[in-house]
């Protein structure tokens, strides 16, 4: 049994990603968002891709089966969206959507999917979030954001 959530953390830090802001209707009709490095394509038939929530996080009261949400792929000039919808730092003017397939995409992003929750796994202290694809799209061939031992450049 691994103790050391440092040393976790750190291994974890050591593995680049990409970042995304997964966006879902609120019983209220409110838009929330939440960023999530933890986004993964899963298969290509079916068109399935996945995420892991942790436990305590708002976005859980709304997550259920056949709920759509949006996810956004952030590019690299987007790390103010990044720190807003992890709840770090709330940006000054409100971030911008705009509506794609029934669901929000943040301005700016490059690449975009609209899914639905087909199966839902609790694991450890994350949720395991599975979805379909119903759509998606390439908006830019901006450079993504890379969270790589926080906020990173990719080498070029
Ligand atoms: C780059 C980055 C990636 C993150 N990835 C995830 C993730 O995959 N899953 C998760 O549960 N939280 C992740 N977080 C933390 C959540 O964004 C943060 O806890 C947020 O406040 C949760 O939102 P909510 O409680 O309002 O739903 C990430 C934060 C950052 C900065």
């Amino acid at each position: 049994m691994i103790n050391d959530k440092k040393k976790l953390k750190q291994v974890a830090g050591s593995f680049p990603t990409g970042v995304t802001v997964v966006t879902i209707k609120k019983p209220s009709g409110d838009i929330h968002g939440m960023t999530a490095s933890s986004f993964l394509s899963l298969s290509l038939n079916p068109p399935m891709i996945l995420f892991s929530v942790k436990k305590e996080n708002e976005i859980l009261k709304y997550i259920e089966k056949g709920k759509i949400m949006g996810i956004s792929i952030l590019s690299e000039d987007m790390i103010d969206e990044s720190n807003h919808f992890a709840n770090f730092k709330l940006m000054k003017e409100p971030p911008v959507f705009y509506d794609e397939d029934k669901v929000k995409i943040l301005k700016g992003s490059i690449a975009w999917y609209s899914v639905l929750v087909i199966k839902i796994y609790d694991e450890g202290d994350h949720k395991i979030i599975i979805c379909k694809i119903e759509n998606l799209n390439v908006k830019s061939n901006k450079r993504p954001l890379v969270y790589y031992k926080g906020y990173s450049k990719i080498n070029r």
